[in-house]
């Protein structure tokens, strides 16, 4: 059987039916911002590979540090041994996160780090004998993941609450985070979550949210206000506070982490995605003493342990891509990139069936008033010689740092010039 008729018989891609209609792109190679497809046709990639690859793809520093680290040694197990990388990668980490971060854990990938966010939480609760705090608050517009933790604090609209009704662990919501970054500030706007949290703090363990950008559940980017006054209600009502940097972490919105535009930390951390420049999958949680101790009381340890937590491999493409970054001028190159994206992809606002734009750091999004079409978009942009791929009404850019002015235009007009041909031809 040919190797792509075999990929749509048996091989199940995301969110996909098995049998799907459209085909598959081979990937062939990748390099700089390049994907090369199966025909040889070099595309632009704009989704960094779901956030990830933000030095670009084939960088010689990460397969030095790959294949270093491989004549030592792929992997080993977690439990009674250590090594090299995954101590130097926690320095790091530690160092560059908020101050009172103490403790990491290392896991593989965003959602189980999501998991182990919400471990902590709970464990940190019933170790302390306080058996009622049972549940989350989480935000409608939200993601963390596929894992049956994570799925009950995404949006129980647009996640995956439906698929699983009666199956989720039921938390509490509050409304979507208001305003836009830039919009002017009214203390109103935490009512909602002010409220869900007066009523029922005593059975919620932890607070659980994306800073300054929600992603997959509808790329919305909103002020810092509202993230200092969701921690000042933590820090009132003594519920700890999780915030999920998988996405917006590692320079992504113009700090290292969204967070900082608030001027505040988390009492756990996750990180995931562009951890390892994209090269593999790595993720971490990280947290306090306090609630370390917590967790503890009594005796008791956080309990997970995955077999590859720490893979020696991923360690240490993530120190690499950790060393390239803090070296480079991933801010100013971020910052040009927004300004870029907001000159040029602010042009789409001129078109009628654009309901906003909305940008921060190397984030670009353009809301159409309607559902996207996959099956027509994807081939409309693959001969743009660009590879975007929306969902819902949002077509969306994070193009990898290193990206130069012209490589970003020609992504921004390929998307300019969809968008106006949906428009014109009425598709
Ligand atoms: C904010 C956020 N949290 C968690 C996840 C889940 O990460 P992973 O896909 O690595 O499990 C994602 C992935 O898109 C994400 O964007």
């Amino acid at each position: 059987m040919e190797v792509k008729a075999f990929d749509k018989a048996h091989i199940l891609h995301p969110y996909a039916p098995s049998q799907p209609l459209a085909d598959m792109q081979m990937v062939k190679s990748a390099s700089g911002v390049y994907l090369e497809l199966e025909s040889g046709k070099r595309v632009i990639d704009g989704m960094s590979s779901w956030w990830s690859v933000i030095h670009g793809y084939n960088v010689p520093e990460l397969n030095a540090a790959a294949s270093e680290q491989l004549s030592k040694m792929s992997h080993v197990m977690f439990g009674g041994l250590t090594h090299e990388p995954a101590i130097k990668l926690a320095q790091t980490l530690l160092k560059i996160t908020a101050e009172n971060l103490e403790h990491i854990f290392f896991s593989d990938s965003g959602s189980v780090s999501v998991e182990v966010a919400l471990k902590m939480a709970f464990q940190y609760h019933h170790s302390q004998g306080n058996r009622e705090k049972t549940k989350i608050l989480a935000f409608e517009k939200g993601y963390h993941g596929d894992t049956f933790g994570a799925m009950s604090v995404c949006d129980p609209v647009t996640g995956m609450h439906s698929a699983f009704e009666g199956i989720l662990h039921k938390n509490i919501f509050a409304a979507a985070p208001q305003p836009a970054f830039d919009a002017p500030w009214e203390e109103h706007y935490l009512d909602d979550f002010k409220r869900k949290l007066e009523t029922h703090y005593s059975e919620i363990a932890a607070v659980i949210l994306e800073p300054i950008v929600q992603g997959a559940g509808g790329m919305r980017i909103y002020s810092p206000e509202f993230l200092k006054g969701v921690r000042r209600l933590c820090d009132r009502y003594d519920i700890l506070l999780i915030l999920d940097e998988i996405a917006t972490g590692f320079g992504r919105t113009g700090k290292l982490f969204a967070y900082e535009h608030a001027g505040i930390s988390p009492d756990i951390l996750c990180v995931g995605k562009a951890l390892t420049g994209g090269y593999m999958s790595l993720a971490a949680t990280l947290t306090t003493k306090k609630v370390m101790q917590g967790v503890e009381h009594g005796g008791n340890v956080l309990m997970h342990g995955p077999t590859f937590m720490a893979n020696p491999l991923a360690c240490a493409v993530a120190n690499a891509s950790l060393k390239l970054l803090l070296e480079s001028p991933w801010q100013e190159r971020v910052m040009m990139i927004e300004q870029q994206l907001k000159e040029e992809l602010g042009r789409c606002r001129d078109l009628e069936i654009v309901e906003e734009v909305r940008v921060i750091g190397a984030i670009g999004v353009v809301a159409l008033k309607k559902p996207t079409d996959l099956a027509l978009l994807t081939p409309m942009f693959l001969s743009h010689g660009v590879w975007v791929r929306p969902f819902l009404n949002l077509i969306y850019i994070m193009p990898q740092y290193v990206i130069t002015a012209k490589e970003l235009s020609h992504l921004t007009t390929a998307i300019y010039d969809v968008v106006a041909a949906i428009e014109f031809e009425n598709l």
